[in-house]
């Protein structure tokens, strides 16, 4: 029989502490929500305040905000001088509103109720193997966005700007051919696209969308002038024919296998012998060391039955859709770039 070793008593005190300090690991993100809700980021731009004078701006109270920075600062999220003030640090300028890589919106994204209520219910959806997401707000998520035009705003602005942050890294990360056309399926409003479209001028793009994204594409840049075209369609079905490249940039990772092999079949189907398709998402790393793919994995399970896959994951599924892993490049971020070719 296997035998369980028991903790040294020396282990016990620090294992103590770390599961109770994670069970109230909650705490963090609340906390960081108050702050970007309050823009405390901001209103530091002006110099060092203290609590009472940030809670006086914010509309707050000042023992309580205190606190809460107080506790963010422990993670680096502002500094508090001896003198009682809060500085802006790295972490908090990513909070302002009106900087190119903000991240505002991402954080009120994912600690919104969308997030927060389906992983307060993250037991349920481990014990039934898929979200309860329905359950909680009356519809799927993507439904739930069609139907709460602030939900839909919260979203799409979390997901823009997030992608504002990769996309230069991401496109630099591929060697993108001199010529030829990228169809970007599911490309969302059209800044990845954009950005691969200024950086190699001789290529031309196809943003495929719904009608409601193609709304409201970012395309028209002066940059990309006469080299870009929308198309509206279900990606489920059927991918715009004639690119050399097709990229799936986190689109995947929203769904479980089943569908994934319907986008892919579908792109597949659109694809010539030449044609590459480029995957851009997480790839969760073997062993047990910490990697953002395997936070935003549980992410997925939870608000749409998503999931971050392996190598070997998407390397399958590429094969169930009669395609072949080329190679997996990695990217300055959270995200790789996986190569497909037919197989
Ligand atoms: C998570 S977003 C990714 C957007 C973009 N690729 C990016 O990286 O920012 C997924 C996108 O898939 C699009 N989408 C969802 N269902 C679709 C469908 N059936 N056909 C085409 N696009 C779809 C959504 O409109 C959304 O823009």
């Amino acid at each position: 029989m296997h035998e369980v070793r028991p903790p040294e008593p020396e282990e016990i005190g620090a294992a103590v502490r770390q599961v109770l300090g994670d069970c109230l690991g909650y705490l963090y993100p609340a906390a960081l929500r108050v702050a970007v809700r309050l823009g405390v980021a901001d209103l530091l731009l002006d110099g060092p305040k203290d609590a009472a004078r940030l809670a006086e701006e914010a509309g707050a109270d000042a023992a309580s905000l205190h606190r809460v920075l107080r506790f963010l600062a422990t993670r680096g999220v502002f500094r508090e001088d001896a003198a009682g003030a809060f500085h802006l640090t790295a972490a908090s300028h990513v909070l302002r509103t009106d900087v190119p890589y903000s991240v505002r919106s991402t954080a009120l994204l994912l600690t919104d109720r969308m997030y927060w209520d389906a992983t307060g219910r993250l037991e349920d959806t481990v014990r039934r193997g898929r979200t309860v997401f329905d359950e909680i707000f009356g519809a799927p998520l993507f439904g739930h966005l069609d139907r709460d035009p602030e939900a839909a705003e919260t979203f799409d602005r979390g997901i823009a700007d997030l992608s504002v942050i990769e996309q230069g890294g991401i496109a630099d990360s591929y060697p993108f051919p001199a010529t030829g056309t990228v169809v970007d399926v599911g490309g969302g409003p059209g800044g990845f696209l954009r950005t691969v479209l200024a950086g190699n001028p001789g290529l031309r793009g196809v943003l495929y969308e719904q009608a409601s994204v193609l709304a409201k594409h970012q395309l028209d840049d002066p940059a990309v002038a006469g080299r870009w075209e929308t198309a509206e369609g279900d990606f489920f079905r059927s991918a715009p024919t004639g690119g050399d490249l097709y990229v799936l940039k986190r689109v995947l990772h929203d769904w479980d296998d089943a569908h994934c092999l319907d986008i892919l079949r579908a792109c597949r189907r659109a694809m010539t012998a030449d044609s590459r398709l480029l995957i851009v998402d997480a790839v969760v790393p073997a062993g047990n060391d910490p990697h953002p793919a395997k936070l935003y994995d549980i992410a997925m399970m939870t608000i749409f039955d998503g999931k971050e896959r392996t190598e070997r994951e998407f390397e399958v599924l590429l094969a169930g859709a009669g395609l072949r892993l080329l190679r997996t490049l990695p990217t300055p971020g959270t995200v790789s770039i996986v190569e497909a070719g037919l197989a």
